[in-house]
């Protein structure tokens, strides 16, 4: 195979580099384009664009596999835990036992946030979305953790990615509770992350709250699903906030704004409403209809990825878990029962065996949130919560890149060309 890829532009033959990575498609290193012929590339939602080198992640989603630091996803949710995977994220390798026990000790030590974040959350009204107060509050750690701030100091990024893993779980508990008019509850260090978060949002301060084991399996397992996942759009804006030396906290805080839309992590949330508003399985292929029907905007939520052209290998996983969860506490939703068959009905469906639509890690995390008590609007937060790791993993690898640079696309300009002012009373 060539390892040049030539280019004809009008007057100008130029050849770039290709570049391979360990596995998956090679890349064109076309960085001196621009210097050498005048000419930008065109790529509106970077469809066929590497922003950037990573050791983190590899997705290929023809074949629906999903590797961080080479392990597979499944592998990962059945055998790990939470917090191993965002050491072997962070770190690159998995934890021998010694190293886990202190990385859960630095993480559970930093579980607590600044006193003065519980008066912020007053400013919000009762009713506001939680990834608003999670956008907000994340956000404001910046003015409160002033010793972690400088970018060039590994130790001082090692430290405030621990206290965002850390703290997003009280956060995202304390923006339940404010919603539901409980008191905040603080952070337990007896207990494991996950188990921790969950007595924060659903325990309360009169009671002893008992963790159940399988449900903190399930939303252990859940986190793993959603700890990273290469250069989505979430992280992708991680990463340029930070390239320009941005403030870490801050720079989270933009990953989770971008996180909270539809297409993106706010499909979990929009994917349970649909699936309730659906209702029965007779109403399913109304919705089929729907969604398969050009005029109308609706979309299957939960359905379909820019990168899997094949069954998210998450929503294998989060499939079985739905089970366990529900044998575990003997629910039983029937909008479990118009998953499965609205599933069955698009999988058979001319329309998105064509387009290679598949159920994606959103449309099973639903249902099984809500099974163990979450409201919908708290979904996103989990996410947010989880990618969190993701998304500083990402952002130290971006920092201690030699080759980093201030992210600042192109464009193709169609706008007015220049013109001369008229004052308001000529126009
Ligand atoms: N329902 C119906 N049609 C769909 C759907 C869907 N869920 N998803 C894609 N299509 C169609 C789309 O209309 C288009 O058709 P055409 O080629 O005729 O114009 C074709 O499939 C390709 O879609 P696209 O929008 O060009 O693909 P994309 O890569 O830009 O978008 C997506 C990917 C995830 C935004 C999209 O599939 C979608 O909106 N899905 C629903 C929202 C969702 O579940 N998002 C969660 C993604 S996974 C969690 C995460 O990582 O955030």
């Amino acid at each position: 195979m060539s390892d040049t890829a030539k280019l004809q532009v009008p007057g100008k033959d130029v050849e770039y580099p290709i570049l391979s990575g360990s596995v998956g498609p090679d890349v064109i290193d076309i960085r001196k384009l621009y210097g050498q012929t005048g000419k930008f590339t065109y790529d509106p939602g970077f469809t066929s664009t590497a922003s950037c080198e990573s050791g983190l992640t590899y997705i290929d989603g023809d074949e629906g596999i999903l590797l961080h630091r080479g392990y597979p996803i499944g592998q990962l949710a059945e055998h790990s835990s939470f917090m191993e995977v965002s050491y072997l994220l962070l770190n690159g390798e998995l934890p021998n036992q010694e190293e886990l026990t202190a990385f859960e000790n630095t993480i559970t030590r930093h579980t607590m946030l600044h006193e003065q974040l519980a008066t912020f959350y007053r400013g919000f009204r009762r009713d506001a979305h939680p990834m608003a107060v999670m956008c907000g509050v994340a956000g404001a750690l910046s003015a409160f953790y002033h010793d972690s701030t400088d970018i060039t100091d590994p130790k001082q990024r090692m430290i405030a990615s621990h206290r965002l893993i850390a703290k997003m779980p009280t956060i995202a508990a304390m923006a339940y509770k404010y919603s539901v008019g409980q008191p905040f509850l603080y952070p337990d260090n007896k207990l494991s992350y996950t188990g921790n978060f969950l007595r924060m949002t659903f325990g309360v301060p009169a009671e002893e709250y008992e963790v159940n084991p399988v449900i903190e399996k399930a939303m252990d397992r859940i986190f793993i699903l959603h700890a990273d996942h290469e250069q989505n759009a979430s992280t992708s804006t991680v990463r340029l906030a930070g390239s320009s030396g941005a403030n870490p906290f801050a720079c989270i805080a933009a990953g989770i704004a971008c996180l909270w839309g539809p297409a993106h992590g706010g499909a979990n949330e929009a994917a349970l409403n649909m699936l309730r508003e659906i209702g029965r399985p007779e109403r399913i292929p109304e919705y089929i209809a729907r969604a398969k029907d050009k005029n109308d905007p609706f979309r299957l939520m939960g359905f379909g990825h820019r990168v899997y052209k094949n069954y998210d290998p998450r929503a294998t996983v989060m499939q079985k878990t739905v089970r366990e969860v529900f044998d575990a506490l003997k629910v039983n939703d029937p909008v479990f029962e118009v998953a499965l068959q609205l599933e069955e009905m698009a999988l058979n469906d001319p329309y998105f065996i064509e387009k290679k639509l598949f159920p994606n890690v959103d449309f099973y995390s639903g249902v099984i949130l809500s099974a163990i008590g979450f409201p919908t609007t708290m979904f996103t937060a989990l996410f947010a919560l989880a990618r969190t790791v993701g998304w500083v993993a990402q952002w130290n690898e971006m920092i201690s890149d030699p080759e980093q640079k201030i992210g600042r696309p192109r464009q193709l300009y169609t706008g007015p060309v220049q013109r001369d002012y008229v004052p308001v009373g000529q126009r």
